[in-house]
């Protein structure tokens, strides 16, 4: 059997634990693990690569991907899907272990439906894939977010200011809300909950009326405030999949809080930090049971799944019931947090 595997769409922590599991389970049962180059560009192209034992060694506690990655998307262009197959043929591949989020996921779903043999494996530190309880990389982004959100309290006391801190999250608050209970943070605005203006200076100005002198706020970058159709974003450009380039609303956000309060705010956009790095511990341990079940899952013949966390268990899920679905920011997760504003 030959199996390959690649990563898709934007980085996270954990992607070479996944790769290693992958090459660790073939070695055992006498499997080449045949890598594939920068995400689906790498199938279009024919940019193979033998993943050895060696190439993965000690490469549990790195970031990014040995094997590069890319937001391509085959189906953008139909000759493109002829081209992958193509490739898929001449390289002689069984089966596929694509490794991304929502994006890749569909181009598994699709591609399987096609006759490929595809297993997904969730990654984005987002943990905006459904039907997972957490995907890898999310608990590192955690970790980052929270070393922010301590250092910015300190300063932003010393100062008597209000610092707004916009993290990643495109369509939902995990982000913004685990971290922002973990850093113990003042205010936490979400895309799940489009704001008030009015509202978060109330809560704010209550925090202040209380004597405190400086407030952290946390913004994810796909919040808004409610009746603002379009995302706040850097530029108009959309990538393969249509997505927009966001960020800006931390910067819009304290403008309007210094004009709203007179109160001196400042913004810190934390950006691509959050998705560098070594993985945490407990990333570690899930991209490596993912790949290894991944891995299980091809060599027992099971395709067009993805393995999800649920609980303990890492359980395949068919592709088709994965496809759209979205990890929103659970309630209660937000409640606890809200009792610690203002
Ligand atoms: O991978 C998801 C994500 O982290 C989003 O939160 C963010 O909007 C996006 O990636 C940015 O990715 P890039 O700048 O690499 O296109």
């Amino acid at each position: 059997m030959r199996l390959g595997i690649l990563t898709g769409g934007g980085d996270c922590p954990g992607l070479n634990c996944v790769i290693r599991s992958v090459v660790v389970v073939n070695l055992r049962k006498g499997t080449e693990t045949v890598g594939i180059r920068r995400g689906w560009r790498g199938l279009i192209e024919g940019e193979f690569v033998n993943v050895t034992p060696e190439m993965v060694a000690g490469t549990h506690n790195q970031g990014g991907t040995i094997l590069g990655s890319s937001r391509t998307n085959p189906f953008k262009d139909p000759s493109h899907v002829e081209k992958l197959k193509e490739n898929w043929k001449a390289a002689g591949l069984d089966g596929l272990i694509a490794v991304g989020g929502e994006d890749t996921l569909s181009v598994s779903e699709a591609l399987n439906r096609e006759g490929l043999n595809v297993i997904s494996v969730p990654k984005t530190i987002d943990n905006d894939v459904g039907t997972t309880d957490f995907s890898f990389g999310f608990h590192t982004a955690v970790g980052v977010i929270t070393d922010a959100i301590d250092r910015l309290r300190t300063t932003a006391e010393a100062h008597d200011r209000i610092i707004v801190l916009e993290v990643m999250g495109r369509q939902s608050g995990w982000l913004a809300t685990y971290a922002g209970i973990a850093g113990g943070a003042d205010l936490i605005l979400v895309p799940e909950r489009p704001f008030d203006f009015e509202e978060v200076v109330k809560e704010l100005d209550k925090r202040f009326q209380r004597g405190r002198n400086f407030a952290n706020v946390v913004v994810a970058e796909g919040a808004k405030p409610k009746g603002m159709k379009d995302f706040v974003t850097q530029s108009k450009d959309v990538d393969e999949f249509g997505h927009v380039q966001l960020g800006g609303i931390g910067e819009y956000l304290a403008r309007e809080l210094n004009s709203r309060m007179g109160i001196d705010t400042r913004a810190v956009i934390l950006g691509h930090i959050q998705r560098g790095g070594p993985p945490a511990p407990f990333d570690r341990v899930l991209a490596t049971r993912l790949g290894v079940r991944a891995a299980e899952l091809a060599h027992e013949g099971v395709w067009g799944v993805m393995v999800a966390l649920r609980g303990l268990d890492m359980v395949p899920i068919p592709l088709g019931e994965v496809k759209g679905k979205v990890n929103e920011l659970r309630e209660d997760f937000y409640q606890v947090a809200e009792l610690f504003f203002g």
